[in-house]
């Protein structure tokens, strides 16, 4: 199956760091922070991925490219470890790369992604600055999807403070951890979020979208007829929305957390959650 990694954009919670270093490619122990979210991907079955860069991401291409000079250099000098450890980055799938042209939003970045996608029936969506701590969402998709045909995007709780942060979700509860989606908008205020119900129909708390998403080809028809939305960009949200339209969408809740690590706090955070791990 096949996943789509966007890691364009200029980083601006990261700046002035992000002007030379991609925030994708910071560190979390011996590895960048991409590499959990690739790893995450092919653990759920997603081996054919590609990554959307925008200029000056390159160094994330040098790192998943093989180096054989560098492998036979370990080698000669009985570097092991660290040789096993090159070796294992290149069994990380077979991964692929375009460019987003221009900075026109994450709806955008997803549209460069059609021709790779093709008439593949169902595709994941990865955004490269979050990892996931306790556990992918995507198994669960995967399962709502053979469950219900649906796309469907992964939710966690979010406090009424954060809720203008981030895409929202409406709907109501089909099973546990599944929920029919009504209504997704993208960094709403508070007093009109949407919000999700339970199978008794009482209200539950707020929750955003969390990074991962399992969509159909037709993501791509809707982008193409998507206007600009919030911040003047094109959001993947305002697809979505079209897209539940046609043909329904799902909200699937996972017992993990999204860290984002797209600012210093954030990758604080993750280092400190992974260093328990
Ligand atoms: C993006 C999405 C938003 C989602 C968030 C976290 O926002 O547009 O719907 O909730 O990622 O996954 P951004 O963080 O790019 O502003």
């Amino acid at each position: 199956m096949k996943a789509v990694l966007p890691a364009a954009g200029f980083g601006t919670r990261f700046l002035p760091l992000a002007k030379a270093i991609p925030k994708e490619m910071l560190p979390l122990g011996d590895k960048p922070v991409i590499h959990y979210v690739v790893a995450e991907a092919v653990a759920a079955g997603f081996d054919d991925i590609l990554i959307i860069l925008s200029r000056g991401k390159e160094a994330i291409p040098t790192y998943f490219t093989p180096n054989p000079d560098l492998e036979r250099h370990l080698e000669q000098i009985g570097k092991t470890r660290e040789l096993a450890a090159l070796r294992e980055l290149s069994r990380l799938g077979r991964i692929h790369y375009t460019y987003q042209p221009a900075m026109r939003g994450l709806g955008d970045a997803v549209r460069q992604a059609k021709e790779f996608v093709g008439n593949d029936p169902v595709f994941a969506v990865l955004l490269a600055d979050t990892v996931m701590h306790g556990g992918s969402p995507l198994p669960a998709m995967l399962a709502a999807w053979r469950q219900h045909a649906q796309p469907s995007v992964a939710l966690e709780p979010c406090p009424a403070e954060k809720v203008s942060r981030y895409g929202v979700a409406g709907g109501r509860q089909l099973e546990p951890d599944v929920f029919a989606l009504a209504q997704l908008v993208e960094k709403p205020k508070p007093e009109v979020a949407p919000r999700l119900l339970d199978a008794a129909g009482a209200t539950l708390p707020y929750h955003a979208f969390a990074a991962r998403y399992l969509f159909t080809p037709e993501i791509f028809d809707c982008l193409d007829t998507t206007a600009a939305g919030y911040g003047g960009e094109v959001q993947v949200t305002d697809a979505m929305e079209q897209l539940r339209t046609r043909r329904g969408f799902l909200g699937v809740r996972w017992p993990g957390r999204r860290l984002d690590i797209g600012h210093p706090a954030g990758l604080i955070e993750a280092a400190r959650l992974l260093g328990e791990a």
